[in-house]
């Protein structure tokens, strides 16, 4: 159900979006916005709530300035730059890495100081084969990160793409 290769399926959009229903951050960050289909349902759940902001960063600028239209009217800011280097200016209730392979779990470790004990991080991308490339080295991020001790282990949902969620520890 994905608009494309690099976009996340539908369902699973709309699955991040109903969690946001039900876990009411104050402030969302997502990385890596591509053409913007999650960061748009994010921001409806947000705007629905009455409540809450989305920060979304894409590194890409053209892709950045075609969500940033997507989203016009809704709570959300889309910025363009390395996830990673983004400070957030407010502490962060939810987190969904979704930019290159190699850097979501550097932006995991890097948002943990911004986040609070109630933070929820979503992770895409969890079922992926590990033939396909990067995928092996994103697992073993994933792992040393449970390892490390900066999350709880991951519950993964075994949805096509597959979607893994944690806490901070
Ligand atoms: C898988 S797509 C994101 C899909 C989108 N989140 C969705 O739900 O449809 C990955 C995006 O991350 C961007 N990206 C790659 N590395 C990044 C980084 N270090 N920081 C921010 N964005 C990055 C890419 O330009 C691309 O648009």
């Amino acid at each position: 159900m994905a608009p494309d290769g690099d976009a996340t399926e539908l369902d699973v959009s709309r699955l991040i979006g109903a969690l946001v229903i039900a876990l009411k951050p104050d402030y969302v960050i997502e990385t890596g916005a591509y053409r913007g289909d999650t960061t748009e349902i994010i921001g409806h759940a947000l705007a629905f709530l009455g409540r809450g902001r989305l920060l979304s960063v894409e590194i890409d600028e053209t892709r950045a300035a075609v969500v940033r239209q997507r989203v016009s009217g809704l709570p959300v800011t889309v910025v363009t730059g390395k996830a990673e280097d983004v400070m957030p200016d407010s502490p962060v209730d939810m987190l969904f890495v979704d930019s290159a392979l190699d850097a979501r779990m550097r932006e995991v470790r890097a948002f943990r100081p911004y986040a609070l004990p109630r933070c929820v991080i979503l992770a895409h991308d969890s079922a992926l084969p590990t033939y396909e490339p990067g995928v092996s080295e994103f697992f073993a991020s994933m792992t040393a990160a449970v390892d490390d001790g900066i999350v709880q282990p991951w519950m993964r949902l075994p949805t096509p793409r597959g979607l893994a969620i944690t806490r901070y520890r």
